[in-house]
């Protein structure tokens, strides 16, 4: 199934035929090259040319050796692009604490201002051994500076003298609530760099950071990253350049799908323990490109799990939803993986004697990805050669390259959100921030509405 070993994009299954638009849309491979090559020059796509990244890498070592390696626990408080991809590195490559018997490191990702589970935490962590990784671009994020302040409290509560020692902030190098926090008490900070926004930003000290603390091979992520990053970013793209890369293939199926009314794009994803990828995935995607009346929603799935569930929906429901498909490539030759079955198996089963429990998934993987494509969903086939952080990183910066790309498809900006802005500075009104005059005013409108609630 793989290719030599290599890791691929399938597109037997795309339904190009589908599409009116593609060839349009890869005519432009030259003015995409060119703006390419002009915001990586300009130094506004740090995402994919990584200019921090040699600092980060003697930074991380530096950590790893030293900081890092004194806590048993680090608590995350971050939200969106400031927790999602961590939280995918940690459930693929330290996936332990989710396994009876863990006895090793522990991150915990607050990423909701859940009252309770907030509280929880305070109680039952060791302070003494715990690292407290404060997470926000802006600094000035409600949800994770809300958090910040009550942790803080409990640090200075519980450890007076060395509060300090336990928090570890990531913020902008100049602005914001945190980095004043950091300058006034003078904390230890990892910086995230100029125009890396959230979602782009998980192979930066967002992410690696804790993927170092888990002893995540974030080497092997780095390096997966640049094998499909560097040539975007290298100088003198060309048109026939950025039309051989994979991300550009992809941006023109996902313009393409939206054009022709496949307003839904399901990322099923057959590696199970790389499930929250397809979360990662998901708000890249949609905070990205949900933009003027445009874009296609982001439906994460796991497989086996969501054969179970929502798969019936993607098989016989409206004909609107696209797949990207992922799983681990297998040859013929790969040794089967599990535990044997046992031999005593009764005869409705015995088709599973001799094999291994290892079997089932690419076996339904097979049996998914065919009825999929039976049903008319047009599919596009990741197969990697193996399930690593290396191939991580290649997926990753593929499909990074392949929202900003898709974007630009459309004509809008993918690395803004200006919708969900609204709702912040709503929440905020309600709890009484200054200012905010016309927000206060449209809340007291529409709570005062006429009430149609109905009891049940
Ligand atoms: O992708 C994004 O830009 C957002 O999802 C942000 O990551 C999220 O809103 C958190 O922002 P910040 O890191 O500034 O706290």
């Amino acid at each position: 199934m793989t290719a030599g070993g290599k890791d691929v994009l399938d597109w037997t299954g795309a339904r190009w035929d589908l599409f009116s638009t593609s060839a349009v849309l890869r005519g432009r491979a030259r003015e995409m090259a060119e703006k390419l090559g002009g915001e990586v020059a300009s130094g506004r796509l740090p995402f994919l040319s990584l200019p921090f990244m040699p600092e980060l890498e003697k930074r991380l070592a530096e950590l790893e050796s030293g900081l890092l390696g004194r806590f048993r626990h680090m608590l995350l408080l971050g939200i969106g692009g400031s927790s999602l991809g961590a939280r995918a590195l940690q459930k693929a490559f330290a996936p332990g604490q989710d396994l009876p018997g863990h006895t090793g490191k522990c991150l915990w990702i607050l990423d909701n201002v859940d009252a309770a589970t907030l509280e929880t935490h305070l109680l039952r962590l060791p302070p003494a051994e715990t690292l407290v990784y404060v997470v926000s671009k802006s600094g000035d994020t409600i949800e994770t500076i809300g958090q910040y302040f009550l942790v803080k409290d409990w640090l200075r509560r519980e450890l007076p003298d060395d509060w300090k020692d336990h928090l570890l902030l990531n913020t902008d190098e100049k602005h914001g609530y945190l980095r004043r926090e950091a300058d006034t008490f003078g904390l230890t900070t990892v910086p995230v760099p100029d125009n890396l926004g959230g979602r782009y930003s998980a192979i930066s000290a967002v992410g690696l950071v804790p993927a170092a603390f888990l002893g995540i091979d974030w080497r092997a992520l780095v390096r997966g990253f640049r094998e499909v990053a560097d040539p975007l970013a290298a100088p003198g793209l060309d048109a026939a350049g950025l039309a051989a890369h994979p991300s550009f293939e992809f941006a023109v199926w996902g313009k393409s799908l939206m054009d022709a009314g496949y307003c839904e794009l399901i990322t099923f994803f057959y590696i199970p323990q790389w499930a929250s990828f397809a979360d990662w995935f998901a708000q890249l995607w949609a905070e990205s490109l949900g933009k003027n009346g445009q874009g296609s929603q982001p439906i994460p799935a796991v497989g086996v799990t969501d054969q179970h569930s929502v798969n019936q929906m993607f098989l016989d429901g409206p004909r609107n939803k696209a797949c990207l498909f992922v799983e681990r490539g297998r040859s013929e030759v790969d040794a089967p993986e599990g535990l044997p079955f046992p031999e005593d198996l009764p005869e409705i089963f015995e088709y599973l004697r001799g094999r291994r429990f290892g079997e089932l998934l690419p076996a339904e993987a097979l049996g998914t990805r065919m009825a999929l494509c039976r049903h008319q969903v047009p599919l596009a086939g990741m197969r990697l050669s193996s399930a690593d952080e290396h191939a991580a990183g290649k997926l990753m910066a593929l499909c990074g390259a392949a929202t900003l790309l898709t974007g630009w498809l459309m004509g809008i900006n993918p690395v803004d959100q200006p919708a969900v802005e609204l709702g912040k500075r709503l929440a905020k009104a309600r709890l009484g921030a200054q200012g905010l005059a016309e927000e206060k005013a449209a809340l007291a409108a529409f709570t005062s509405g006429g009430d149609a609630a109905q009891e049940f």
